[in-house]
């Protein structure tokens, strides 16, 4: 693909990279590493076959809380590919309408369209940098005419005496640019234009007449009609530098071109993320009242898996190589319960263990986004340094496990809300009771004394932890 690299990694490397943030479920890894790869394989198939060799999509079937929606938005993070999540339940919500299963599609190249556009900015992110000095000098000491008579500005002194006016001017921008660099004007307020989008302007045409596509193509093409209306606004060097970035980097980019990469990267390589397929396995014959039959979901849902067109405000996408990978408990209802199309696009099944005591103290500490890592990186933009002794952080997460057990499993989950129990008190008081420089350590006793009364009361922790 042009314009940037994709990442092409073997399966071993992207489970490699899987496990610097996701503890255990080694099966769940391998299996998107695999399905990942084999995208990668078909992309460079040489012969027709190709564009009969269909995605390997997955079924993650695990308890809530041990990593499922954390491997699927990871590896697409690894790899850059688009991603989107969706839960099923939400279509079987009053007011559901056949059409709404294909937002999720447009969701993902939205998304796709954000990533390629962030990327292409990177790209120009020095041109762009480089005009946006250039208007704030201009706002700042606007560069002369020589034909008209300036003073200088107040409070720049020079050394030589400047023959014109012109070089004065030059000087003093030069002088300027400088002290816009090293960032010693960042709280100078200067006056910029920037240009309004208008898209919310536009009320509801035609309400129910259109469906959601159409509505959204509307709305763009009236945007676009309209003539963008740009506003003055007094703001701060270090403000103005933001937006203007944003507004000049678009600038640099291709809208179209932008627009084309990203749906090629959405079909090949975008990722679909169905929470909760549970919900709509099985009959909803239990008369739920309103409910959208969960069948009647699966049927709208299986021709986008299996491959068709969603028309989208970027242009159209065919879903026929989109990754799924849907997930469940499965605690009710079982894949079987799934309708048998359905069930035949998700070939691969993958189950999560459930996480152990042991597991638990691995994902306290372990991940390059562990949680104590979270929190020390909190504490530390106070300049306080926070500790945990191993034997605290296991005792955190045997209280976890505890928990889950007596009031209601919710994996990994617990350690979030164990965790800021444990801190709440220390976090209310940096930086007034505690102040830069201190050093707080997390020990047992600590951990007892914050955990204990709660785990005692069922009624409280409930509500609490
Ligand atoms: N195996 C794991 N390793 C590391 N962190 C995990 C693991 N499982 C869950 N977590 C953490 O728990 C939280 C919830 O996990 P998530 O993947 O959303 O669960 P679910 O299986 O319900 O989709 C996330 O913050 C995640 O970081
Ligand atoms: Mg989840």
């Amino acid at each position: 693909m042009k314009g940037f690299e994709e990442r092409n990694l073997t399966p071993r490397q992207i489970v490699e990279e899987l496990d610097k943030y996701i503890i255990g479920q080694k099966n769940a890894k391998k299996n998107v590493a695999i399905a990942m790869r084999n995208r990668w394989r078909r992309m460079n198939v040489k012969t027709e076959i190709k564009g009969d060799i269909i995605p390997n999509n997955i079924l993650m079937i695990g308890a809530t809380g041990v990593g499922k929606t954390e491997i699927a938005r990871r590896i697409a993070k690894i790899t850059k590919a688009p991603f989107t999540k969706v839960e099923a339940s939400k279509f079987t919500e009053v007011g559901y309408v056949g059409r709404d299963v294909e937002s999720m599609v447009r969701d993902l190249v939205e998304q796709s369209v954000n990533l390629v556009k962030t990327m292409k900015k990177d790209m120009v992110k020095e041109k762009a940098q480089e005009n946006v000095e250039k208007i704030i000098l201009d706002a700042l000491i606007p560069p002369i005419n020589p034909n008209t008579i300036s003073a200088t500005p107040v409070g720049v002194t020079t050394t030589e005496t400047p023959k014109t006016d012109a070089e004065l001017n030059e000087k003093t921008r030069e002088r300027f640019r400088e002290k816009i660099r090293n960032g010693e004007l960042e709280d100078r307020k200067i006056d910029i234009s920037i240009k309004q989008a208008n898209s919310n302007g536009i009320g509801m045409i035609g309400g129910g007449m259109m469906d959601e596509s159409s509505m959204i193509n509307m709305q763009e093409m009236l945007g676009n009609m309209l003539p963008k209306k740009t506003k003055k606004r007094k703001v701060t060097i270090a403000e103005a530098r933001k937006l203007l970035f944003e507004e000049e980097s678009s600038k640099l980019i291709d809208m179209d071109e932008v627009k084309e990469e990203a749906i090629e990267r959405a079909e090949n390589s975008g990722i679909i993320f169905i929470d909760e397929i549970d919900k709509i396995a099985g009959n909803s014959s239990k008369g739920s009242g309103p409910d959208v039959s969960r069948e009647g979901v699966q049927r709208d849902m299986l021709p986008i898996v299996e491959g068709s067109t969603v028309s989208t405000k970027y242009g159209i996408i065919k879903t026929d190589h989109v990754l799924f990978i849907a997930a469940g408990a499965f605690h009710v209802s079982k894949p079987s319960d799934l309708i048998p199309e359905l069930q035949g696009r998700f070939p691969i099944r993958v189950e999560l263990n459930n996480l152990t005591k042991e597991d638990f103290v691995r994902i306290l500490k372990e991940p390059k986004n562990a949680l104590s890592k979270q929190y020390q990186a909190l504490f530390d933009a106070e300049n306080v340094e926070i500790s945990f002794n191993d034997d605290a952080l296991e005792l955190l997460a045997e209280k976890a496990f505890q928990i889950n057990e007596e009031v209601e499993n919710i994996g990994a989950r617990r350690l979030h809300t164990v965790m800021s129990q444990i801190l709440n008190d220390f976090l209310f008081d940096v930086p007034d009771v505690i102040g830069e420089n201190a050093k707080i350590i997390i020990t047992t006793e600590l951990v007892e004394e914050k955990l204990t009364d709660l785990i005692k009361d069922k009624d409280l922790s409930q509500y609490i932890l």
